[in-house]
């Protein structure tokens, strides 16, 4: 748990309504939601001062990470580094769009040598976590760049993370009209990580929904309010 963040931190995904976000025996990136659900993702966008990803999505989704109104969010990227030039690859348009740079933190467990950290552009800032998770150095960084939003984007395991460190309060959750099951078979959710009991686990206010008919089916944007256990003591 982080003590008195002053980041507020949301996080927003589209799923099946069985949680799936990455179908089994898919490569590169699907798109589940419909083109309202996108225009949700790119309003949130333009009202967030950062943006965090982990670097699967990063890897399978090649985005600017722009809103819908052309903004630039400050971007976190998390990543273990066990081999950097893979793990956040120089090719992402992040990089090699000029307009898309922007100030861009790769919050990692193995801060690379000098020599590759010259091959990111200069809008790169390198932070070393050394804890488990890396959600506290993410928010460290962030409020010292003054920021006071930030919107994860996912995937499962990074949205995990922040939910086990109680750090998560808003949840954008688009269901989309798929049951895709597969968790055996390389399916990911859109919560991943060590999981929750019963009594440990963050609990959800329905604040807002909207079911609007798609050519694919009956899609729902919902957002929902976190709360955790200690808050009701
Ligand atoms: N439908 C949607 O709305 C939506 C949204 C986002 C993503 N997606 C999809 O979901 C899939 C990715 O989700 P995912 O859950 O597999 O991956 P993810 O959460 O995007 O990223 C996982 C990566 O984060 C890093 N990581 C995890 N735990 C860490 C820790 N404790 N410390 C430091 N780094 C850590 C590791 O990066 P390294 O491997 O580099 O070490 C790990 O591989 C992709 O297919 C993507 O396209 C869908």
């Amino acid at each position: 748990m982080l003590e008195n963040p002053k980041l507020y931190i949301s996080a927003c995904v589209a799923s099946s309504v069985d949680g799936v976000i990455h179908p089994a025996n898919t490569t590169g990136y699907a798109q589940l939601g419909s083109k309202r659900d996108l225009g949700r993702l790119l309003d949130l966008r333009d009202q967030t001062d950062a943006i965090a990803v982990g670097a699967e999505t990063f890897r399978t989704f090649p985005s600017r990470y722009r809103g819908a109104q052309g903004t630039l969010p400050v971007l976190v990227v998390i990543t273990r580094g066990q081999n950097p030039l893979q793990d956040v690859p120089l090719a992402s348009p992040v990089f090699s769009d000029l307009a898309a740079q922007r100030v861009t933190f790769i919050v990692t467990k193995q801060l690379p040598d000098v020599a590759t950290q010259a091959q990111y552009p200069p809008c790169v800032r390198w932070v070393f976590a050394s804890q488990a998770s890396p959600v506290a150095t993410v928010v460290h960084a962030l409020e010292g760049h003054e920021c006071h939003t930030l919107l994860v984007e996912g995937g499962g395991e990074i949205i995990a993370l922040f939910a086990q460190a109680q750090a998560l309060h808003t949840l954008y959750l688009t269901l989309t009209p798929f049951l895709l099951g597969g968790g055996s078979q390389g399916a990911r959710h859109w919560m991943e990580g060590l999981g929750f009991s019963v009594e440990t686990a963050p609990r959800l206010s329905l604040s807002l929904w909207s079911p609007h008919e798609t050519p694919r089916g009956t899609e729902v944007l919902t957002t929902w309010q976190l709360t955790y256990p200690e808050d009701e003591l």
